[in-house]
């Protein structure tokens, strides 16, 4: 039987994943397959008892089913466990295990595209307190920043947030923002502003050091307003869509027997799709 793999997600039309390790499946001419499947939030525990006799060695899992999949996995990562979610599942005979690969995904895209990023990382600026901000801010304290400012609209969400974390991470109302602009290092958007039909994200980069590195976790568009600013105003700047590509890297990895890499022409095939008209 060939190797199967998935993402699972209710809805799950416009995944991305199928095209990334299709490319990757067929440029190390491996005998797999990897599929997008809808499984609703009742469906999920047969979906996953019955992985076995279907041939999946294991898969993505997307929204609504990040926080659901954990009390069905037999082991959780230490990583899934703090973050309160899991992306990736595999297999191995009857145990499912399940891991978060964003914290990864995003410091391997900061290392693909600024390759000194981590030596002038002090101090950076975390906009946003979802699901993504605390797999970053997870990466990013695991590499050695000594010292996050943490913003969010809904203040309270980044002090649950930042209260995980312990003192190197530090809770801000939106208002505070200007204060810390003109200390920090790194300036990671993990909020929705700036994503295509959503106002941009707001900030005065006049204050930031001439040093400072700007990365955007929203990738359609490519360029965010802010990226957009950021560039103008000379400062370096890194895309969303590097962390998309390389939190797959892991569970390719597992299910496939090969570390696949980030190449150019894997970004160029997933810059195509975002492009492109959908119906
Ligand atoms: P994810 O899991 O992808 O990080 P999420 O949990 O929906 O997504 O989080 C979205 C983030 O964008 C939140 O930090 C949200 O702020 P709130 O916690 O206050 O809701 C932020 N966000 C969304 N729309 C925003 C807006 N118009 N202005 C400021 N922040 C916004």
């Amino acid at each position: 039987m060939i190797k199967r793999a998935f993402v699972i997600g209710y809805p799950i039309k416009h995944s991305r994943s199928p095209l990334i390790h299709g490319h990757w499946l067929k440029q190390y001419g491996l005998d797999g397959a990897y599929e997008k499947i809808k499984v609703s939030p009742e469906a999920l525990p047969s979906f996953l008892r019955k992985l076995d006799d279907q041939g999946f060695v294991g898969g993505n899992v997307t929204i609504p089913h990040k926080e659901a999949v954990m009390a069905l996995c037999s082991t959780l990562s230490q990583t899934a466990r703090m973050l309160g979610a899991v992306n990736t599942l595999w297999r191995d005979g009857q145990h499912l295990f399940g891991d978060n690969t964003d914290g990864i995904g995003f410091i391997a895209n900061l290392d693909q595209n600024a390759p000194d990023w981590s030596h002038n990382a002090a101090h950076a600026l975390v906009l946003g307190a979802g699901g993504a901000s605390r797999a970053i801010i997870h990466g990013l304290l695991s590499r050695g920043v000594e010292r996050i400012s943490l913003v969010n609209r809904t203040l309270s969400r980044a002090e649950e947030v930042a209260s995980l974390f312990g003192p190197r991470v530090m809770a801000l109302a939106w208002s505070d923002v200007s204060e810390v602009l003109p200390d920090v290092d790194l300036i990671v958007n993990t909020t929705s502003l700036g994503m295509a039909g959503q106002p941009p994200l707001e900030l005065d980069l006049d204050r930031v050091k001439d040093t400072v590195l700007v990365t955007d976790i929203v990738y359609v568009p490519l360029e965010t307003p802010v990226l957009t600013k950021a560039k103008a105003r000379g400062l370096k700047t890194v895309d969303g869509l590097g962390m998309l590509l390389h939190q797959a890297v892991p569970g390719f990895e597992r299910w496939f027997g090969q570390k696949p890499t980030v190449t150019p022409e894997l970004r160029a095939l997933i810059v195509e799709d975002i492009i492109k008209p959908h119906g």
